[in-house]
């Protein structure tokens, strides 16, 4: 085992990591570990923009841009944050200009804007282009220029280092109230096998999402929810596990993301009538109405019949009328995506599409400083959230399209000042004789394990019974099926074996230890799903179709408490955190 000594750590190298790590490093001695090169983050997947109110093309302000926040979460968004996250927008995006990002630019220079879905002008009478963007590259180009600015600051990386556990030990300042404090945490190196444990003041995490608990996503690999899952089995609470959001564009039959620029340039949805269907279900903005809407619509168009093709289980987005060359210069990457992965050529054929499952609304909950609570409002002395993995809420329970590039650039940057600052003022804690003990324990019992069942086949599983039960349209029987799945195969999990033994590069074992945190995740995001009884953002329950603001209008907090049963389930206890509210009372939520 080796050891290692930095002031910060950070964990995860997609945007949030290298926006915090490229502040961390100016202030402090700073490592990242990532579980892969942080160009291949999967940051470098978004496509359509980064949004904030610069008004270069057309009348905006940031009040707008929080307006439009608040509701398209459906107003579970704490707003004090979603203030922050608008306000700080026009920075970040010029903090990247200057850092050397290649945005789209207007004719007269100044970096374009284009529509997105949810944003509008003047509280949702028309669409608004707030989305800066790089064709539809804009996470590729984001992930190059941070870790060119890391190389430039002197950030370390430690790449394919596979982080298991959290160290959180006693905090002798508040002795006898059980609060913990950030001791580190423990890493497995890929290419030898070793355990490193990496002893920091501060530690950030910013390991991205879980959309792989589906099958259908347009989520990468490794998106397997490690550093939530790390969290939770250290007694950490997670906020609002059951908003899950589907893309509306995904390629139809596979998930790979179509940008919903794509949308915001003028393609149109389509049903097998040739209809532009959402003009029933959103009259103002139509096409650009927030995902949660958009998705079920899609949804329910194939329900009652009028999907297209030969199951008729999917819709079409209708390019056709744009000009071959705005095609080319606005959407190069999607439309190559049609042509490679479906055979379609959109210059003159609509692409099938269905929702695909994209991002996790909740999370490690934080406050507004990125610090990382025990609670509803006790920080963990010396650990601070970013990014996906983290609910600090801006997005409530269904986030606005661009608002997550925004996100992971406003709180990575808030974290990497913050978790300096700190690291600056206080002292290491001191490491038990083996801090290690826990991450060795968890890799003997999958490297040993002779059962005949494969990490492969349960994985599948899982996806299936999430696809077909967790998706869009929910009830009580769909979730319970879920549910019930879930748990017949966390008993199959205990009789896994891995083939590979070896040292070495070993993907089997990795993969059967993130199979463990997406059964977990899963695990928590039905059993949430269960219990909120009513319907908002991205959780829609049919046999709880309305909106209930007065029982309801509350962030769900999940704990790990082997005391405790909910809904049936052993080991989990709830409590609810209160919504913030500063200007926006709830209202009906129509586009
Ligand atoms: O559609 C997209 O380009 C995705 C953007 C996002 O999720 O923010």
């Amino acid at each position: 085992m080796q050891v290692h000594k930095y002031d910060v750590v950070i964990v995860g190298a997609g945007g949030a990591g290298m926006r915090a790590a490229i502040e961390s490093g100016q202030r402090a001695r700073t490592a990242v570990l990532t579980k892969l090169y942080p160009t291949r983050s999967h940051t470098g997947a978004a496509q359509g923009g980064m949004c904030a109110a610069l008004a270069n093309v057309e009348e905006d302000n940031w009040e707008w841009h929080t307006f439009d926040t608040v509701k398209g979460g459906d107003y579970l968004v704490d707003q004090d944050a979603a203030e922050v996250m608008a306000k700080e927008a026009i920075d970040a995006v010029l903090d990247l200009e200057k850092m050397g990002l290649p945005f789209n630019r207007t004719p007269e220079g100044r970096i374009d804007q284009r529509r997105f879905g949810g944003h509008t002008r003047d509280h949702g009478k028309s669409p608004v282009r707030r989305a800066c963007y790089a064709a539809d590259r804009t996470g590729h180009m984001i992930l190059q220029t941070l870790y060119q600015n890391c190389v430039k600051h002197n950030v370390e990386f430690y790449n394919e280092f596979y982080v298991l556990d959290l160290l959180l030990l006693d905090d002798d300042a508040a002795e006898g109230t059980g609060q913990k404090r950030v001791a580190g945490v423990v890493s497995y190196e890929l290419a030898t096998g070793e355990i490193h444990v990496f002893q920091a003041k501060s530690v950030v995490f910013a390991s991205g999402g879980v959309g792989k608990v589906f099958k259908t996503t347009s989520n990468a690999h490794t998106l397997t929810g490690d550093g939530m899952g790390i969290a939770f089995r250290r007694g950490l609470p997670l906020e609002d596990m059951e908003f899950i959001q589907f893309h509306p564009t995904g390629l139809a039959g596979l998930g790979i993301l179509l940008s919903e620029a794509a949308r915001g340039e003028g393609a149109i949805l389509r049903n097998s009538e040739g209809e532009r269907f959402m003009e029933r279900y959103a009259p103002t903005i139509k096409d650009l109405a927030p995902r949660d809407i958009v998705a079920r619509s899609m949804a329910n168009e194939v329900r009652e019949g009028r999907g297209c093709g030969p199951n008729k289980d999917y819709v079409l987005l209708d390019l056709t009328h744009l000009e071959p060359a705005h095609i080319d210069a606005k959407l190069p990457d999607i439309t190559e995506f049609a042509r490679t992965y479906l055979g379609v050529e959109p210059y003159t054929e609509p692409v099938p599409v269905f929702p695909t499952c994209h991002y996790a609304m909740g999370g490690i909950p934080t406050n507004i400083k990125g610090e990382v609570l025990a609670d509803n409002d006790t920080v963990v002395p010396g650990l601070y959230a970013a990014g996906e993995v983290a609910c600090v809420s801006v997005h409530g329970s269904n986030r606005l399209g661009t608002n997550s590039l925004l996100d992971i650039n406003v709180f990575g940057k808030r974290c990497g000042i913050n978790a300096a600052e700190y690291a600056v003022g206080a002292d290491f804690v001191e490491l038990p004789e083996n801090p290690a003990t826990y991450t060795e324990d968890l890799l003997d019992v999958v490297r040993t394990g002779t059962g005949t069942e494969r990490v492969a086949k349960i994985r599948a599983d899982l996806q299936d019974t999430m696809d077909a039960n967790m998706q869009v349209f929910r009830t009580e029987s769909s979730i319970r099926q879920a549910l019930d799945d879930i748990e017949a195969l966390r008993e199959r999990y205990r009789a896994i074996s891995v083939q590979d033994k070896g040292k070495r590069f070993n993907l089997d074992l990795l993969e059967a230890v993130e199979l463990g945190f997406l059964l977990d995740m899963a695990e928590v995001m039905t059993v949430s799903a269960l219990h909120r009884k009513e319907s908002r953002g991205g959780h829609y329950r049919e046999d709880y179709p309305d909106r209930d603001d007065t029982n309801w209008m509350k962030h769900t907090m999940v704990y790990r408490d082997p005391d405790s049963e909910m809904e049936g389930v052993k080991g989990i206890r709830f409590d609810t955190k209160p919504v913030i509210f500063t200007r926006y009372e709830p209202m009906e939520r129509k586009y």
